[in-house]
């Protein structure tokens, strides 16, 4: 390992600037990994083959708790192109560690469009299928082509279709272990992907037949506020990145790791419960006869917006959103966040369930 510079073991590296919460905390060892060849000299290394390892793609759906024990895996491999032109669509690829929002506003200058729903999501296009990334009525999974992976355990290769992926909402075989859904590889049964997978690179199917995603109330406004009917990629991506500006807060500037805590679905039973407590709540009836809450009111009508534990604190215009005001810690963040699940559970009876991975 010494004789090769990629390879090198960094000790005490600061994660600040990794995670998005730009929470202070350190990872006792860091391994940056730019390629599949990196990855393999390292799980062939006697002494941090067997290493426990934490994958950091780009820190933004993460709360650090303390320093990491575990190896961190920095994925840094990079690239993006048109692989593929079929009848349908623009296959194309990127590497793990592209920027998610470069590689959005990339696709569009190169006329793939597709994406342009998703602008300005933080983190990394590896990220993207862990979470499958949602924003004004697309999913991740609406785009995805496939996948190539390394398995951390077995050192093998190996790549998955979207149905493999078992996408959910804010969810995938990647956030599952034992018990999780599971999939196919080399012809024998893995039970979920959690803790032991690295996304090296993401396929992308971009239709050439493009239509607008339209009929989510913020992209409605803006769309009446123009008089424009059908707009363009380009101007759904403005029009993204300009609602995103004035709700969300921007991670270079106020720490947070977008929505905290994903939107419940309950029953048409439970959901009239609640309408009685309070006949405001922002509802959306679903095709399968569940209906879906917005956590972010559920949130501010217990009167949680620019509340604060310490230095971690309710986001004044979305109450989704946790952010750090200066040096929280994650200790804080999850006390607030717990304090939060708990108003909201003996005002309506709905527990919420938290986004991000707790370090
Ligand atoms: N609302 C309030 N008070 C608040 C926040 C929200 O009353 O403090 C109400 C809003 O007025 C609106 C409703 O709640 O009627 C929903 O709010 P919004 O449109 O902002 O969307 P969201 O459901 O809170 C979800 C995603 C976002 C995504 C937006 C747009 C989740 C957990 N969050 O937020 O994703 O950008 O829709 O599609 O599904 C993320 O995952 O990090 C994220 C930002």
């Amino acid at each position: 390992m010494v004789d090769n510079p990629a390879m090198l073991v960094e000790k005490n590296v600061p994660l600040q600037a990794f995670n998005t919460f730009h929470i202070v905390a350190k990872a006792h060892t860091l391994v940056r990994i730019a390629s599949e060849s990196d990855l393999n000299e390292l799980l062939a290394d006697p002494e941090w083959g067997a290493a426990p390892k934490f994958v950091l793609g780009g820190g933004s759906n993460i709360v650090l708790t303390g320093d990491v024990k575990a190896l961190v895996l920095k994925v840094e491999v990079m690239g993006r192109r048109l692989l593929q032109e079929t009848t349908k669509a623009f296959v194309i690829e990127a590497g793990a560690g592209e920027n998610w929002h470069d590689f959005v506003t990339w696709t569009l200058a190169q006329g793939y469009p597709g994406l342009e729903n998703l602008a300005l999501i933080p983190g990394t296009v590896g990220a993207s299928p862990v979470q499958n990334v949602g924003a004004y009525g697309v999913e991740l999974q609406d785009r995805f082509d496939s996948l190539d992976a390394v398995d951390l355990h077995t050192g093998e290769a190996f790549t998955l279709n979207a149905a493999q992926c078992a996408f959910g909402y804010r969810d995938s075989v990647f956030k599952h272990g034992a018990g999780g859904p599971g999939v196919h590889k080399g012809g024998h049964q893995t039970v979920g992907l959690k803790d032991r997978t690295l996304i090296l690179r993401v396929r992308f199917a971009l239709p050439k037949l493009w239509k607008p995603v339209l009929g989510y109330a913020d992209i409605d406004k803006k769309m009446a506020a123009q008089r424009s009917a059908s707009p363009t990629a380009r101007q759904l991506y403005d029009w993204v990145c300009e609602i995103r500006r004035a709700k969300l807060p921007d991670p270079q500037r106020i720490g947070n790791a977008g929505s905290f805590f994903k939107n419940p679905t309950v029953t048409k039973e439970q959901c009239a419960d609640i309408i009685a407590r309070d006949p405001r709540v922002v509802h959306y009836p679903l095709a399968d006869g569940t209906v879906k809450l917005a956590a972010g009111w559920l949130i501010d009508a217990c009167g949680w917006r620019g509340k604060s534990v310490g230095q971690a604190g309710v986001y004044e215009k979305q109450a989704l959103v946790l952010v750090n005001r200066g040096d929280a810690t994650g200790g804080e963040v999850m006390t607030l966040a717990k304090a939060i699940q708990t108003s909201v559970y003996e005002r309506f009876g709905i527990r919420l369930e938290p986004e991000p991975v707790v370090v």
